[in-house]
């Protein structure tokens, strides 16, 4: 494993390693043993969109690894002002020991890699979200004690997360229910590689769809770069959304899991939320420790 660009350069072994990893160093994170097992490395972190999560469990993991970590906004730096990808990579990769980019196009990720000479990390671009959904495998499995064999059901928009979650998922043998409207399905690469493996339904049928779910997961109806599109996205998802009734047809110990930023009222009622803040916030301190488990894996 060179980098991280997608899941789907990941083999199942490679998910497991980093995932095994992350619960040690989550362990010895909460038993004070410190870990500086990328001492003196320097991670680059350019941001081109807004970040909470990403941002801070990067820059923390990196503190807490004895390593260093830069934050470069795209507004900042001469890659907003138009100097190209395959150039800023170059001199970057004579200065660092890694990459991690939250962008818009997934082909700026892979040019990064393409072009450098040190290890990229995707933290979100429009099409997946890999780190998420390695802290998400890590936090079903903190709850359920397996992932082969559970039922994932996602409830909204065919995004970044939809398209990094049926990859994962199916990876380590999950089954995974896309439940979206007729035009906001997945990635039709992603779709068409899960044909093969078996394993994924998607539907507008949100009640088929959460059937027996062992988890439901949901997204905000329109991600970042799509703000335009904001109020027509209220209309066309209207409905599509995790609430006591949608709970009531999953498991009955179903968990509940969201990526974060969540809009109450829309993709997710307040009320499961809240009941659920547990499942959820595990999932978000799991980036930090899943994060750290990749960055070791990638630095070291
Ligand atoms: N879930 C996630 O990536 O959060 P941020 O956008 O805050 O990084
Ligand atoms: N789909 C969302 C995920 C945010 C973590 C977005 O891309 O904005």
């Amino acid at each position: 494993m060179k980098h991280l660009l997608k899941l789907g350069d990941l083999s199942r072994e490679e998910i497991y390693g980093i995932l095994n990893l992350a619960d040690q160093l989550k362990y010895e994170r909460k038993n004070n043993i410190r870990h500086p097992l990328l001492a003196g490395k320097k991670l680059g972190m350019i941001f081109t969109k807004s970040s909470t999560r990403t941002r801070v469990s990067f820059e923390v993991g990196m503190y807490e690894l004895g390593g260093y970590a830069l934050f470069l906004s795209g507004r900042d730096i001469q890659l907003g002002r138009g100097e190209p990808i395959k150039d800023t990579v170059r001199v970057l990769s004579r200065y660092l020991d890694g990459i991690m980019i939250r962008t818009f196009a997934q082909q700026d990720v892979e040019d990064l890699a393409k072009y450098g000479s040190i290890p990229i990390i995707n933290g979100l671009t429009d099409y997946c979200h890999p780190c998420q959904v390695l802290a998400d495998l890590m936090t079903i499995r903190e709850y359920k004690g397996s992932l082969a064999g559970l039922k994932l059901c996602f409830v909204g928009d065919g995004n970044n997360m939809a398209n990094s979650l049926i990859v994962g998922c199916l990876k380590v043998g999950m089954q995974v229910s896309i439940a979206c409207p007729d035009d906001y399905r997945p990635d039709a690469g992603v779709l068409a590689w899960a044909k093969e493996q078996g394993g994924l339904t998607v539907t507008s049928d949100l009640k088929a769809a959460a059937a027996d779910a062992d988890v439901l997961y949901t997204d905000v109806w329109a991600s970042m770069g799509q703000e335009a599109e904001k109020e027509a996205r209220e209309k066309v998802f209207r409905g599509f959304c995790i609430d006591g009734a949608l709970m009531k047809l999953a498991k009955p110990d179903a968990m509940v899991l969201h990526c974060l930023p969540a809009h109450r009222g829309e993709e997710i009622a307040d009320e499961v939320f809240e009941a659920h803040a547990g499942d959820i916030f595990d999932e978000a301190e799991n980036r930090l420790h899943a994060q750290k488990a990749v960055l070791v894996k990638l630095l070291k």
